[in-house]
């Protein structure tokens, strides 16, 4: 029923990544930008598609298109068992205890919506708390406003330094009796910090509160396992992952899912529905309500069983090794500053150029065929300190090698050379 994953044995054995072998996976890094071969650095924005996802993707709507936990048809029934078979795959990427903890959203915007929104239908009161940080992209700040606004909780930020690390003393200080939630990234998609979620975890449950963390940055680049993090939430989406658009992961730990209201109301959240009362259905179908983005599902089971064929130890290696490459490069431009320095970093490289506006500085790459991201990055608070409009930002997956780097700096050049 499904594409035999064939592609993933090009990876080698051992420690170090066969990227070359690997980029032949991506149909798309073949293409030519303006006549330049295309260098793809924005993959923090999201990430290129392996053969095998647009094959499961074909293969579904082709050969086995059908609504799932309703038909008894042949069709219905490959179609469940290929979407619960991603939803098991993808509890072992993360080593949730069960599938009930795994549900399937839209993205990683939408399961933080889903935790802020039962949270204030489940009771967060006047005068509760909510803990964020100074770095956290827009999906991991507006969700607890509206929390906010809604309940008379009190929102709370921990501060950053200059490097853009959490400052990790403000953090103890502001965790009280009333913190109902501790929401933080994994890793920032503006700066590209590692902040040390487990220690953070650790300080909530030790007040009391739940802790959520964002792993939208994180899960292509580094193995998590929600166990070990000991995380009542862990949220991210599927595009960032070398799977489809429109889908994304909640983890829940399932004695707190037990107790949320549910979301949406609708088909298949249900067991039972009459004009009296409805029974809710069991997790995490619960919070699953209407036909789900069943292709997406699959997809991203299938991206899922390639990433961890290719291997995160070898991944987070062969990053690090590029980081490193790139800063060092960076660092002999001149007029050029680094945003976001801090100790534990991942595959992150945001600046600016003295001079040049960072949309300007995106044109004229596009024109040497390197794609990256410029703006606010979604995180308007982190550019408000560092008193910054916008940055250029280049962001790493394990398919991009140094001449990937190389061609980057070159840009870099060119656009200086075009504005002095
Ligand atoms: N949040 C994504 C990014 O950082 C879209 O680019």
């Amino acid at each position: 029923m499904n594409v035999a994953h064939k592609d993933i044995s090009k990876t080698g054995a051992g420690t170090v990544l066969d990227v070359e072998a690997l980029r032949g996976d991506f149909p798309i890094l073949a293409r030519r930008i303006r006549g330049k071969p295309l260098v793809y650095l924005d993959n923090g924005a999201t990430a290129q598609k392996p053969r095998v996802v647009l094959e499961t993707l074909d293969n579904y709507y082709r050969n086995y298109n059908a609504n799932i936990h309703r038909g008894v048809h042949t069709l219905s029934g490959e179609a469940t068992a290929a979407y619960e078979g991603a939803r098991d795959r993808i509890r072992k990427f993360i080593n949730a205890r069960a599938n009930a903890e795994v549900v399937f959203v839209r993205g990683t915007t939408e399961a933080i919506n889903l935790v802020a929104t039962c949270m204030g239908w489940g009771g967060v009161q006047r005068g509760d708390e909510i803990i964020i940080s100074a770095m956290e992209h827009h999906s991991n700040i507006v969700p607890w406003q509206l929390l906010c606004e809604r309940s008379g909780a009190v929102l709370r930020v921990i501060p950053i330094n200059e490097a853009g690390e959490l400052i990790m003393e403000e953090y103890a200080r502001l965790l009280s009796d009333r913190t109902r939630l501790v929401a933080v990234t994994h890793i920032s998609n503006a700066l590209g910090t590692v902040n040390p979620v487990k220690q953070i975890i650790e300080m909530a449950h030790a007040r009391g509160a739940l802790a959520l963390i964002d792993g939208a940055q994180a899960v292509p680049h580094t193995a998590v396992d929600v166990q070990t993090l000991d995380c009542d939430f862990y949220a991210f989406s599927g595009h960032k992952l070398f799977g489809p658009t429109g889908i994304g992961v909640l983890y829940g730990r399932q004695a707190v899912l037990e107790k949320f209201p549910p979301y949406q109301g609708g088909g298949d959240m249900i067991k039972m529905v009459s004009f009296e009362k409805t029974i809710y259905n069991d997790l995490p179908y619960r919070f699953e309500a209407g036909t789900p983005d069943i292709a997406g599902v699959i997809g991203l089971g299938a991206a899922v069983d390639y990433v961890t064929a290719v291997g995160l130890d070898r991944i987070a290696a062969h990053e690090r090794d590029l980081l490193e490459y790139a800063t060092d490069a960076a660092r002999g431009i001149s007029g050029l500053r680094i945003i976001g320095t801090a100790k534990e970093k991942a595959g992150i490289l945001s600046f600016v150029l003295e001079g040049i506006h960072p949309h300007d500085i995106g044109t004229i790459l596009d024109h040497d065929g390197v794609a990256i991201r410029t703006g606010h990055h979604c995180a308007m608070p982190v550019m408000e300190f560092y008193k910054v409009q916008a940055t250029a930002r280049a962001s790493l997956a394990f398919y991009n090698n140094r001449a990937d780097i190389d061609a980057l700096i070159k840009a870099i050049a060119h656009a200086r050379q075009v504005f002095h």
